[in-house]
């Protein structure tokens, strides 16, 4: 299987690559500065490297991209500096997800892709209409208001998930949801939950970075992962801080 991934060169997004080709998957990357992959994890075989940005290619060039694809993973996120937060484009990733889909449709087969988007605990989803406390309720309108990143997430979840196919092709999709995401260099137990647990705001879980790409490689690869977790947006905690 080929798998397409977008934010390759993030944090979360080099070690998907490196699990997935691991896992004796084909990966295919769009970055736009490639430097930033480690150079050893450049060389490796299966890996085809794209330079560019889904925004700013041509609708042709997407179209190539993906095909040949039989998943997409997205882990594009703002870059945390000025610019990165509100310069442009302020709908990264919703756009990069909108283009992707209407090139997928376009494509020649009509083959079933997987689309894995890493997304928030602080999104929440709207189909299992998760409440959520007055307070949190609150805050999140004022970064609404104030962090475009966080809109931006939440309209891309809600992209996916009000997503109807348009043509014969069959796009399914996963929206991922982290707590606060942390680095370490082990995969270690995680859970996963239909919708959060516990306060994204006033009492935050964490999620180690590598876990999120253990479980996308799993979705990826699993069939019968994937059959229960399509079309919904788990969320992943580290195990270690659920035991109360
Ligand atoms: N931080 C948290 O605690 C937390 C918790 C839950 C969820 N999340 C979400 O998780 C996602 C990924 O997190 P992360 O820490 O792995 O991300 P990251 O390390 O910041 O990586 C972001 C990726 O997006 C790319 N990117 C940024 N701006 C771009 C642009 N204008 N055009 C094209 N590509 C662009 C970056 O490319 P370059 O390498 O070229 O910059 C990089 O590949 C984000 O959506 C974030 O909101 C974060």
């Amino acid at each position: 299987m080929t798998t397409l991934i977008v934010g390759a060169t993030g944090a979360t997004g080099r070690l998907v690559v490196d699990q997935l080709l691991h896992a004796g998957e084909k990966v295919r990357i769009i970055a736009r500065n490639i430097d930033k992959l480690p150079p050893q994890l450049q060389k490796r075989d299966n890996l085809s490297i794209i330079q560019g940005t889904i925004i700013d290619m041509s609708e042709k060039e997407r179209i190539k991209h993906v095909s040949g694809c039989d998943a997409i993973i997205s882990c594009l996120g703002h870059n945390m500096s000025w610019k990165g937060i509100y310069g442009s484009p302020r709908k990264l990733v919703t756009t990069s997800i909108q283009k992707l889909i209407a090139a997928v449709e376009k494509r020649q087969s009509k083959e079933t892709l997987k689309l894995v988007l890493m997304n928030s605990t602080g999104v929440r989803n709207r189909d299992l209409k998760e409440p959520i406390p007055f307070a949190q309720h609150a805050v999140l309108g004022l970064l609404r208001l104030a962090v475009p990143p966080h809109l931006d997430n939440e309209k891309a979840a809600d992209y996916l998930r009000t997503y109807q196919n348009k043509t014969y092709s069959s796009i399914e999709w996963v929206s991922v949801r982290p707590d606060t995401l942390l680095n370490h260099d082990k995969v270690s137990p995680y859970t996963l939950h239909p919708s959060p647990t516990r306060s994204a705001i006033f009492n935050s879980g964490q999620t180690n970075r590598i876990n999120v790409a253990h479980l996308m490689t799993e979705l990826i690869t699993k069939q019968d992962l994937w059959d229960k977790w399509k079309g919904k947006m788990p969320v992943i905690y580290n195990t270690s801080l659920n035991i109360k």
